[in-house]
């Protein structure tokens, strides 16, 4: 009996999911050329190269460059303001700092940032503008001695959405235009009643909702409620146009299991800067989360240093490296360097035709981890034509190194023809005896374009169409873990706390490892005849998995040592769920061992 209560109480759940619209869902995937972010989101950002000190000139004069260099016309859209631009809140509504957006000073005295956007609109590019889901915002709390704070009473500077979603919402959108909004959320984080600013009565205790680092703590179920109420508003105010919503919660509160439902992209990690380690950390955080990514839904690991500090015109291996990892992870392309100090070397990379349309490609696949090794790391990124991938081979250190990786461990045959070329040079490579291997530069990151042929004909694995895959909020919730990288719902080739997968004493790169009691589910969209996995578990699981298919069991079951692979008829079955036994005492993750999809 208790066995089965599990089933029973798991399945309404499961069939609750069947209709509930996602995002990135399989009408989103199939309608990619409409939805919106169908491809990871491009422009650029004066955050990480003017901070907070910048106004409509400076924004002005890089949006001209993305038009003049036709950065623009590669896809580099998006002119999005960030934090500093607001003078207070008066009358429910926003004012402008007019000292530095002087076009927002109107005769009637108000100030409407349309003219701004018009501008730009007229420019045929889109504009983006920045808010905090609480009340107060990041530079408020942290920035005390910027020249753009909100000015005023305490209720003034509340210049933050909340408790103001509708009245900001048509506002943005459907007064001034705009086509995309950041939504920070140090106002839910950073403003408790013992922070001395607040003691001291300069701003209104908010008591956090996110609890940095400490996801327990944390309430990412009010969280969520905030940014489905911003949403909402945002749907109210501009019914049928859709700005993105870009979600700044810097990987916390569980963000990755619900953000897809309220905004197009999502950050996985604190703040980048201009230095090496903290690009690969804000890379790490992204990389280990291609099972959350999708046409509508990206993985966010913050806005490109290209041009700044270790990734200037005097350090382009790196800079090259740090591009290549964004577009291998279907990261959005968000420039944040100053155009007009742009050197050919630079523009080289920003511009490079082949490496941007591995990140745009269409079928909107996240690169996933195919290895790592100290400092050498393999990332594929499946591109939409069947055996055609984006390859990254990393060095991540200081040394010099040769780093090799199997066709056949990218899921392509090793014996079938094959077209290598080098993304940056368009050079070609060749693979020998089945495996591409190349010398590497400290720092150097080589993307290649491989076109091969799938390991076997007419059968897709997991890491051909993570794009496909929707991971649910459910499943056992490490009480340690941290949530930038030490514990991953569910991921392919690796384990949630992040060991290979391991089948018969090798890494199932065809695997997903995932929490116990987690829910995935796979969007088939009736193109698939047959499913194959196997079901043993890797630490002697001994509760029941279930299978369903669109709502109904498929298949259910012990996994054990010896259980034979199983098969599954899904001829026009839409989406299949695959839910893990619960967490039992000392199990805390399971495996969905060698998953193939045959057409
Ligand atoms: C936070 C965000 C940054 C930037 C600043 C602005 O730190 O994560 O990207 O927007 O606020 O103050």
């Amino acid at each position: 009996m208790a066995r089965w209560g599990w089933i029973s109480r798991a399945l309404p759940l499961a069939l609750a999911t069947v209709s509930v619209p996602m995002n990135g869902s399989a009408a989103s995937a199939q309608n990619a050329a409409t939805a919106p972010a169908a491809t990871p989101p491009m422009g650029w950002n004066p955050y990480n190269v003017f901070d907070l000190d910048y106004g409509e000139a400076e924004v002005m004069a890089q949006a001209d460059l993305l038009v003049k260099l036709r950065l623009a016309d590669l896809g580099y859209r998006y002119v999005n303001v960030d934090d500093g631009w607001w003078l207070k809140r008066e009358g429910g509504t926003i004012h402008v700092r007019t000292s530095i957006y002087p076009s927002a000073r109107l005769a009637d005295g108000t100030t409407s940032l349309r003219p701004f956007v018009d501008r730009l609109h007229a420019m045929g590019l889109k504009a983006g503008i920045y808010t905090d889901i609480g009340r107060n915002s990041c530079s408020q709390r942290f920035r005390p001695n910027t020249p753009n704070l909100p000015e005023g009473s305490v209720i003034q500077r509340e210049i933050g959405t909340y408790g103001h979603h509708d009245a900001d919402a048509v506002l943005l959108f459907a007064r001034w235009g705009f086509d995309f909004i950041k939504v920070d959320a140090c106002g839910v984080a950073d403003f408790a009643a013992d922070v001395p600013e607040v003691r001291d009565g300069k701003f209104r205790a908010f008591p956090p909702l996110i609890a940095r680092e400490r996801p327990n703590a944390s309430d990412a179920a009010e969280l969520a409620r905030q940014y489905a109420g911003f949403a909402d508003a945002v749907r109210r105010a501009v019914p049928g146009r859709q700005p993105l919503i870009s979600i700044c919660a810097w990987g916390q509160a569980d963000v990755n299991d619900w953000a897809h439902r309220y905004g197009q992209m999502w950050r996985t990690s604190f703040d980048i800067n201009a230095k090496w380690d903290t690009m690969l950390a804000n890379f790490d955080s992204a990389a280990s989360r291609a099972l959350f990514a999708g046409p509508g839904r990206w993985n966010d690991p913050d806005m490109l240093e290209v041009g700044n500090g270790d990734f200037d015109g005097e350090h382009l291996v790196a800079a090259r490296a740090h591009m290549a990892m964004w577009a291998i992870l279907a990261a959005p392309l968000i420039l944040g360097n100053d155009l007009r100090r742009l050197t050919p070397g630079l523009t080289d990379v920003i511009a490079n035709r082949a490496v941007i349309a591995i990140n745009q490609d269409q079928a909107g696949n996240q690169g996933v981890v195919v290895s790592r090794d100290g400092d050498g790391q393999v990332v594929a990124k499946a591109l939409a034509t069947p055996g055609h991938k984006g390859v990254a081979l990393i060095n991540r250190g200081r040394k010099p190194m040769t780093l090799s990786t199997g066709l056949a461990d990218l899921g392509l045959s090793p014996t079938a023809p094959s077209t290598i070329r080098d993304a940056w040079t368009g050079g070609a490579v060749r693979a020998v005896n089945g495996r591409i291997t190349v010398a590497l530069a400290p720092q150097e990151t080589a993307l290649l374009v491989v076109e091969g042929q799938p390991l076997e004909r007419g059968v897709s694995l997991p890491a051909d169409m993570p794009a496909r895959f929707h991971v649910a909020d459910t499943g056992y919730k490490a009480p340690d873990r941290t949530p930038m990288r030490q514990w991953v719902l569910a991921q392919i080739g690796f384990r949630p706390y992040g060991e290979p997968l391991m089948l018969d004493g090798r890494q199932d790169h065809a695997g997903i490892g995932v929490a116990a009691g987690s829910r995935v589910a796979i969007d088939l969209a009736r193109r698939y005849r047959k499913v194959t996995l196997d079901p043993r578990s890797l630490s002697d699981q001994r509760g029941r998995f279930v299978i369903l298919g669109d709502g109904k069991v498929l298949r259910q079951g012990t996994a054990t040592r010896t259980a034979q692979p199983l098969s599954l008829n899904v001829r026009n079955v839409r989406r299949i769920e695959l839910l893990a036994p619960p967490a039992a005492e000392g199990t805390t993750s399971f495996a969905w061992h060698s998953l193939r999809f045959e057409r």
